[in-house]
């Protein structure tokens, strides 16, 4: 029974004395998102144990990316080694200051990854680790086709360009209905000396297809849509149709149809009454028959000639 007690009570003191030691937590957001270009904040803050009522005095920070060697950030007993693109987020930090977030200033493609944060003060150590993801948004795709001057009554080939993305997206086709296209399509991903990408997607056209306004969507790697191009194409070679709605075409095209079939009929209704017109005078005309006849036959006869002449030489016969 004793022997228990006092390993009870050997086992109260090293918990204890294992708590003191950990004073401090070091408590991190686990996931930070930056854009390309744009400074990146990873946050990170020190908390004391509630009983603790002094702040504590911090000696040493030290932030280092794993896999890479060298501290990006050190902080060492007063003294700071400096690296321009790496800094305490807080303006005018000072080791009683428990907000110990890195600030990077120029993000690139490149500080992806995981970063550990090691801190060490008068009541204790303690270090925690952070994520950091990049993204940059793509340029507004755009559409060109192949050859330049294509029409619905030519072959051709689409080709859809959206750059400067990050992660890896997508480019997808649609058509008047917002059918997507899988099939034709060809897309093709280079990466840029900054480790964005570029992505580049063709699509042919066969002619006589019913489809003639085609959309290109850019859509980021968790596929939200970031934006679109579109391109009708022309029936005519050198009709202007090309990117974008043109609004003005749309209220034109309805306008010069109606307008036409309002002159067509209207055409139709007045060669309809002269028609009309003329068979009536036609008929009442029936009589004088014999003496049109008469009068050709005499102008055959009379070919060549003048009108007066024509009378002349008319036969006696016939006038
Ligand atoms: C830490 O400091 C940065 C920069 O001033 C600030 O944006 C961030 O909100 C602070 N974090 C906390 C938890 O106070
Ligand atoms: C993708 O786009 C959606 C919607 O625009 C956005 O909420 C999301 O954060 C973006 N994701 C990436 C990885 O860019």
């Amino acid at each position: 029974m004793a022997s228990t007690g006092i390993l009870l009570i050997f086992t109260v003191i090293f918990i204890s004395v294992g708590e003191g030691r950990t004073f401090i937590n070091v408590e991190c957001k686990t996931e930070n998102r930056a854009l390309y270009g744009q400074s990146s904040l990873l946050e990170c803050v020190v908390k004391t144990a509630q009983d603790v009522t002094d702040v504590p005095q911090i000696r040493v920070v030290t932030w280092k990316k794993k896999g890479v060697e060298k501290a990006l950030l050190v902080f060492n007993r007063g003294r700071m080694e400096d690296n321009s693109n790496y800094s305490f987020a807080e303006p005018s930090w000072n080791d009683k200051n428990m907000n110990v977030s890195l600030l990077i200033a120029n993000t690139t493609v490149e500080d992806e990854g995981v970063y550990d944060c090691m801190v060490m003060t008068n009541s204790g150590d303690n270090t925690n680790h952070t994520n950091l993801s990049v993204t940059a948004k793509y340029s507004k795709p755009t559409i060109k086709s192949i050859p330049e001057n294509i029409t619905r009554n030519t072959d051709g080939t689409l080709v859809c360009n959206a750059s400067g993305g990050y992660p890896q997206g997508q480019l997808r086709w649609f058509d008047d209905n917002n059918v997507e296209w899988t099939k034709s399509i060809d897309m093709e991903v280079t990466k840029t000396g900054h480790g964005l990408f570029n992505l580049s997607s063709s699509l042919k056209v066969m002619r006589e297809s019913p489809f003639s306004k085609f959309t290109c969507v850019v859509f980021n790697a968790s596929g939200g849509k970031e934006d679109e191009d579109r391109y009708e194409i022309p029936d005519e070679p050198g009709t202007t149709s090309e990117h974008g709605s043109d609004s003005a075409s749309r209220i034109v095209a309805p306008v010069v149809v109606i307008g036409s079939l309002i002159a067509g009929l209207l055409l139709v209704l007045v060669l309809f009454n002269r028609r009309r017109h003329q068979q009536n005078r036609r008929q009442s005309a029936t009589p004088l028959m014999g003496d049109h006849r008469e009068v050709r036959t005499c102008e055959s006869y009379a070919e060549g000639g003048d009108h007066q002449e024509m009378d002349t030489k008319c036969p006696d016969s016939l006038a």
